[in-house]
């Protein structure tokens, strides 16, 4: 029986109506082990649902929903290499990256392989001072010269694994302000740097200017020019582009147009990753990922950690309404994981218009925004119990995040399960009663103290912040990703609306050069225009 998603959604809005004044305490007090039920689980990753305003009915609903949408039809499809990038007529295979569905892809399989070979190579010659710079000294720090999936996913799987006895030392670099390239490289020894440029296209304004800086760095060091190469690789699609800059075609690593640039991490885009980590560390991300896809495509809509965590955003989005979700992870090794959801999630989510270009009927991407615990609880935590915003969350709470001070660490988990807890529980009205009572607040003073609590959120456990744990975290919000991209009808591997402000930048960057130049500055408003030459005046004495 083909199940109706109209018919579904009439019930999952009716359920939602059921649920309306419902509080999660008494779902737990109605059943004290829904926790039992409600939770998916895979390598090393557990997600507890239990805290969510759901139902059996809705819960049920939103498995059937799965299945009406043909959730795990269209992952074996992207595995299998079809035209999941509609707008752009390409596939996205990222999964083929780490190894999943190999057979299916011969040829690119070999390429991947091949890459795979060159990185290891590169790396182990790196790490043993085989591959040096001009002065013929060892390589000790890389700087990773990209931005967007050129740097956000390198970046922060570099820092959440740094050990003390890192190979090399790796830094990003990704903005063309030239304060973030000057102070990363005011410590670094010119001749001991090593440079990885990373960019699909070999077009981006950014990365260009940061990798024509860095080579006038390394010239004004005393790099002899035939030698300047030595200090770059390139990792593009461009080959060609990279050589012409001045990088020697050993030193340029592919990337193919079928896989996405924030979904490129597991690929030569990430060669800061076993550079700054070790190849075994890559190679047990890549793993811990693998695993997850294989999770992904074996396990049954209600036993599948994307696709209830796809459900669950569903559910909050369309029908709790809820507009922004927060990422909380209370480890500091996963500080940069919200940077890296917040391009995973909304430039391939933050969408308007449906594959057939139909206007959405709801929201699309929520605002994923969110930093570590305990941190945020002392910046915006204030809003989240008292404000008026309904928000959804992933509490991401790791068992064992690096070493260190045991009552510290207790300290840190108390706190990440008190905050899962506050969320849900509150404050009763006749709680803030009694404690404003002892403080001698009268009526309304003692409503300052109200906390409503029941926000639906999850607490996703992960054994340990370890190379292969992450991969099967990060693989797991890449399906989630697709799997809600499928669920509202939109394209989650183009990113159209990028363009816009880049053309402008284009027609803006004369006038800031040049007060009154001959561009059509008619183009402009006369605001733009009046602060463009404002900063002309500023800057061009
Ligand atoms: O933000 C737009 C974007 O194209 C991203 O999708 C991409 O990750 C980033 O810019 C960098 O692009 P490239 O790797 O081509 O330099």
């Amino acid at each position: 029986m083909t199940i109706d998603a109209q018919a579904l959604h009439e019930q999952l809005r009716e359920a939602r109506a059921e649920l309306g004044h419902q509080q999660i305490t008494a779902l737990f007090d109605a059943d004290p082990q829904r926790h039992e039920r409600y939770q998916c689980q895979s390598n090393g990753l557990v997600v507890d649902f239990s805290k969510h305003l759901i139902n059996d009915h809705v819960w049920q609903s939103l498995i059937e929903l799965a299945s009406a949408h043909a959730l795990p039809d269209a992952f074996t499809a992207l595995v299998a290499g079809h035209c999941v990038n509609t707008s752009e007529g390409r596939p996205a295979l990222h999964t083929l990256l780490r190894g999943t569905a190999v057979e299916q892809h011969p040829e690119n399989a070999a390429a991947v392989h091949d890459a795979l070979a060159r990185m290891e190579t590169l790396v182990t010659r790196l790490h043993k001072g085989e591959d040096t710079g001009w002065t013929e000294q060892a390589f000790t720090d890389v700087v990773n010269i990209g931005i967007g999936g050129s740097d956000l996913g390198p970046r922060f799987i570099c820092d959440a694994l740094k050990t003390p006895e890192a190979p090399l030392r790796a830094h990003f670099v990704a903005n063309v302000d030239p304060e973030d390239l000057d102070r990363t490289l005011a410590s670094l020894d010119p001749a001991r740097t090593l440079f990885v440029v990373c960019s699909k296209s070999f077009t981006t304004e950014e990365t260009l200017s940061n990798a024509r800086r860095a080579k006038a760095w390394l010239q004004a060091a005393g790099a002899p020019p035939n030698d300047l190469g030595q200090h770059f690789l390139a990792v593009t699609t461009q080959v060609t582009h990279a050589q012409q800059w001045g990088i020697p075609e050993a030193r340029c690593l592919p990337i193919w147009d079928w896989v996405g640039g924030r979904y490129s991490l597991w690929s030569a885009m990430g060669l800061a990753i076993p550079l700054a980590l070790g190849w075994s560390a890559f190679e047990a991300l890549l793993r811990g990922a693998r695993a997850l896809d294989q999770h992904t495509l074996e396990s049954p809509p209600a036993d599948n950690v994307p696709i209830m965590m796809a459900l669950l955003e569903f559910w909050q989005t369309r029908y709790l309404s809820t507009n922004t979700h927060a990422v909380l992870p209370y480890a500091q090794r996963l500080q940069h994981l919200t940077d890296f959801l917040q391009q995973l999630t909304m430039e391939s989510n933050g969408k308007r218009v449906s594959t057939s270009g139909e206007p959405l009927s709801s929201d699309s991407a929520p605002v994923l925004w969110g930093s570590v615990g305990t941190n945020g609880q002392h910046s915006y935590y204030q809003l989240l119990h008292q404000g008026t915003r309904s928000f959804s969350a992933d509490i991401i709470f790791p068992l064992i995040s690096g070493g260190g001070d045991l009552p510290a660490r207790r300290s840190l988990a108390a706190h990440a399960l008190a905050q899962s807890r506050a969320f849900m529980v509150g404050r009763s009205p006749d709680e803030a009663k009694e404690i404003g009572a002892s403080r001698g607040f009268n009526e309304g003073e003692c409503r300052q103290l109200e906390i409503p609590g029941n926000h639906s959120h999850s607490l996703i456990l992960m054994d340990a912040v370890t190379p292969e744990c992450l991969g099967g975290l990060i693989a797991a919000y890449e399906h989630k990703t697709y799997f809600l991209a499928v669920l509202l009808g939109i394209n989650a591997f183009d990113q159209w609306g990028v363009e816009l402000g880049k053309e402008i930048a284009a027609t803006i960057e004369p006038l800031l050069q040049t007060a009154g130049a001959s561009v059509d500055s008619d183009a402009l408003d006369p605001a733009t225009r009046q602060a463009a030459l404002a900063w002309h005046q500023a800057n061009e004495k």
